[in-house]
């Protein structure tokens, strides 16, 4: 029996339900209620698939069938299930539906793993509610500490551990997974680019990953009276922001080479239509192909906006995330052409341009990825879609790399 699917629909359109935002794309922040109602569905669909179903004090959720074998590390298939604000019903979400079908191959068909196999599903990917992004990977490879773990809060002042009290995650579950423990993680994820779709081919073999950081830039002014206050006695924290936004596009186009910068959140304080703003806070987020490339941006970014410190602004940089491009285990990349080859499904070599679980996970195990294509290119909004036959295809290339990395064997 190859993919349903049927059943791989039915799990993406119900896990589409799980949104803060009905009607207006996908928003389902780590820890909310959402996330509750998602983690709940996507246990139980594992219960069904034969898997014994833990947690770790993240909340990260693992299902696991046991291997022949004795203390064998597992291969591991997953990905994310929070979402950005206003979001799409695939990033993420496809790659533990995926997961979800090849547990359920594994179980339909009566394969026994000398491996094990572990389905995943990660939490804050995105970093939409704690910042950074990456976090479940990070926290589970002891790239976050339990003293910074501990001080995460999000933008209106809750903390991570007392949200994920609310929905009865237990932080006290271990935390720190044991390298050993793990021996290929594969990861299904949609393409969000226009590359598959333009060349009409549905699978991509991931090569890299980009390098990306994300800081966060406070600049501090002076609040005041809008009507009161003469302009030449002004310290806007707003205008000063602006300026330096307004630059940062040519950072990057000056360093080519597809270097890419964005600014996606800025908070004003004190937000006040007749009030000079007193303080502004905004994210830079810069990707490139090659390291250098980011760390030049980095370096001339933090030089420009150090120039803006006169007239009573003062400006700081804080840096959330920095993680180097990242080239995925060539033997993977071989197994999954082969498979793809076997089952006569057309692909193609890709990079990626967006961050992904695997790029932690890649310092640690062994890594692949496999892409399908994004409609229009587009991800990140509501409008994001991708055909779920490719998502078939997708599955059944990584259930045969899974049946041969497991070793597995029909009952
Ligand atoms: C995740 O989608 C990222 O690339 O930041
Ligand atoms: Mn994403
Ligand atoms: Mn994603």
């Amino acid at each position: 029996m190859t993919a349903n699917q049927q059943r791989i629909e039915q799990h993406i359109e119900s896990l589409s339900r799980f949104t803060a935002t009905p009607g207006k794309g996908v928003t389902r922040l780590t820890y909310s209620e959402e996330d509750l109602q998602a983690r709940n569905y996507i246990k139980e669909k594992m219960m069904n698939y034969g898997l014994r179903v833990t947690e770790d004090g993240f909340g990260n959720i693992f299902g696991k069938l046991e291997g022949t074998l004795p203390d064998a590390p597992s291969v591991i298939v997953g990905s994310h299930f929070d979402s950005v604000p206003n979001g799409g019903a695939y990033d993420g979400t496809a790659g533990v539906v995926v997961g979800l079908e090849v547990a359920a191959l594994f179980k339909e068909n009566n394969m026994k793993p000398a491996y094990p196999l572990e389905i995943i599903a990660l939490v804050e990917e995105e970093g939409s509610r704690f910042g950074g992004g990456l976090m479940g990977s990070r926290g589970m490879m002891g790239l976050l500490t339990e003293e910074d773990f501990k001080k995460l809060a999000d933008r209106d002042g809750i903390l991570a551990v007392d949200a994920m009290a609310d929905i009865w995650v237990n932080p006290a579950n271990g935390k720190k997974r044991d390298p050993k423990t793990m021996k290929a993680f594969l990861e299904l994820h949609i393409e969000q680019g226009p590359i598959l779709e333009e060349k009409g081919i549905q699978i991509g073999v991931v090569e890299t990953i980009v390098g990306l950081t994300q800081l966060e830039v406070t600049v501090q002014g002076k609040a005041g009276h809008a009507g009161t206050t003469p302009m030449d006695r002004r310290s806007d924290a707003l205008v000063s922001a602006s300026q330096i936004i307004a630059a940062l596009p040519r950072l990057a186009t000056d360093e080519g080479e597809g270097t890419v910068i964005t600014t996606g959140r800025l908070n004003v304080f004190p937000n006040g239509a007749n009030v000079i703003p007193d303080k502004v806070v905004f994210t830079v987020d810069i990707r490139s192909g090659k390291e250098e490339h980011v760390l030049n941006v980095v370096r001339k970014l933090e030089a420009f906006i150090a120039q803006q410190n006169c007239h009573g602004i003062n400006t700081s940089t804080e840096q959330q995330l920095y993680i180097a491009p990242k080239e995925l285990d060539a033997d993977i990349r071989s197994l999954l052409k082969e498979a793809s080859d076997k089952l006569e499904i057309p692909y193609c070599s890709i990079n990626s341009g967006a961050g992904h679980d695997a790029m932690v996970f890649s310092d640690f195990t062994a890594c692949g990825m496999v892409f399908i294509p994004s409609k229009d290119g587009l991800s990140h909004c509501p409008e994001e879609w991708s055909d779920a036959s490719h998502l078939a295809d997708g599955t059944d290339i990584i259930y045969e790399t899974v049946k041969r990395l497991t070793e597995a064997k029909r009952l």
